[in-house]
């Protein structure tokens, strides 16, 4: 449980760290995240936009795109940053994007500039989910 906490707390403070490097001109909304896989490996990543807005990539995302290209196949944890005083939980997108690779019970760890504001459940932010085993 110690040991889930430090996890916890080592992902948001990764996550934190590069939100500020995130390239989002147009939404002016950086959002940083951090992944650990299991490999015990961690993947730190933001949003990156561009001018045909739609097709920006979430920090999430880039963060699990990251995570496959070094040979991660399961997320264990993920922490998402944002600025200010509202969660900054990750979109629709992102939550089936997480779906992909996470056990449901993953924490999703949600913060902003300062602190750790609240720790969901993938099954919390996604019920009822269709996953890959629909399809098997
Ligand atoms: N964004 C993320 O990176 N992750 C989310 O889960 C929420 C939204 C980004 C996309 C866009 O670059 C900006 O935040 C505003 O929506």
């Amino acid at each position: 449980m110690n040991e889930d906490k430090s996890i916890n707390k080592e992902l948001f403070k990764l996550a934190n760290s590069v939100m500020e490097k995130a390239y989002a001109p147009y939404s002016k909304f950086k959002v940083g995240a951090a992944i650990l896989d299991d490999n015990d490996n961690y993947h730190v990543e933001y949003n990156v936009e561009n001018a045909a807005y739609p097709i920006g990539n979430c920090a999430e995302a880039s963060a699990i795109a990251a995570m496959i290209a070094s040979n991660g196949t399961k997320i264990k944890a993920i922490a998402v940053t944002g600025y200010g005083d509202l969660l900054c939980t990750p979109c629709g997108g992102c939550r089936q994007r997480i779906r992909e690779f996470a056990s449901l019970k993953i924490p999703i760890i949600v913060g902003n500039e300062k602190e750790i504001k609240r720790i969901f459940t993938l099954s919390e932010l996604l019920p009822s989910s269709f996953g890959p085993e629909n399809l098997a």
